[in-house]
């Protein structure tokens, strides 16, 4: 399997992370819409090639963004699922707010939790930052327990924090700084 390795940014046993392209937008949004059922009422990924094109390419594009695909390694780059990081702000702070959504045929079989373990390795080391952020809604249990899982801790609670799904949510705060300094 040694012959994937540039494909990805970073690579671990199971699963490779690389940037969003243009060109995932057939398998991202037909994935996207085989997880509806495990996305709601958390997570609204795009459906459609339109929305995926904004989407991506805003994290393409825009400085104070990155998204990286959750690729199978041992399935030919299959996307599991993704992570991206919003609000990336440097200077004195140096931190972002981490969003990921598994997709539903890979769901449960470990696979985010190696690929948060590979993205923590990846901002606080060649993107430089500091601490990461995640915002979750109290009731939203497996992504409480993915990022405990990873080191997370939990820093607070945010009332009506994140517009979502027609209505303003309570959020908990979950953060993890870089361990080596
Ligand atoms: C949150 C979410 C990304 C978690 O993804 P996931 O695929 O369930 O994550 P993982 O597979 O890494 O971990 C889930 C379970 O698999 C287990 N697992 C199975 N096989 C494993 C293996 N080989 N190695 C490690 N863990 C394994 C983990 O231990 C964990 O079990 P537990 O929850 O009973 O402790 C997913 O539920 C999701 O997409 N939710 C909807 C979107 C969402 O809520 N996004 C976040 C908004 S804040």
């Amino acid at each position: 399997m040694s012959g994937d390795l540039e494909r990805y940014l970073v690579v671990g046993p199971r699963v490779g992370l690389r940037p969003f392209t243009s060109g995932d937008a057939g398998e991202f949004t037909a994935r996207a819409e085989e997880s509806v059922a495990l996305h709601r009422p958390w997570l609204f990924p795009p459906r459609t090639a339109e929305a995926y094109a904004a989407y991506a390419g805003a994290l393409i594009e825009d400085p104070a963004r990155a998204g990286f695909l959750v690729c199978e390694r041992e399935e030919g780059g299959r996307i599991a699922g993704f992570l991206t990081i919003n609000n990336i702000v440097h200077g004195a702070f140096r931190s972002g707010a981490l969003g990921y959504g598994a997709f539903a045929h890979a769901a449960g079989r470990g696979l985010m939790g190696e690929a948060l373990g590979l993205l923590l390795g990846y901002a606080f080391g060649p993107m430089g930052l500091h601490r990461l952020e995640a915002n979750i809604q109290p009731g939203n249990a497996p992504s409480r327990a993915l990022v405990r899982r990873a080191g997370f801790r939990l820093e607070g609670f945010s009332p009506a924090m994140l517009f979502i799904d027609g209505a303003w949510r309570d959020h908990e705060r979950w953060a993890i700084t870089d361990p080596c300094g």
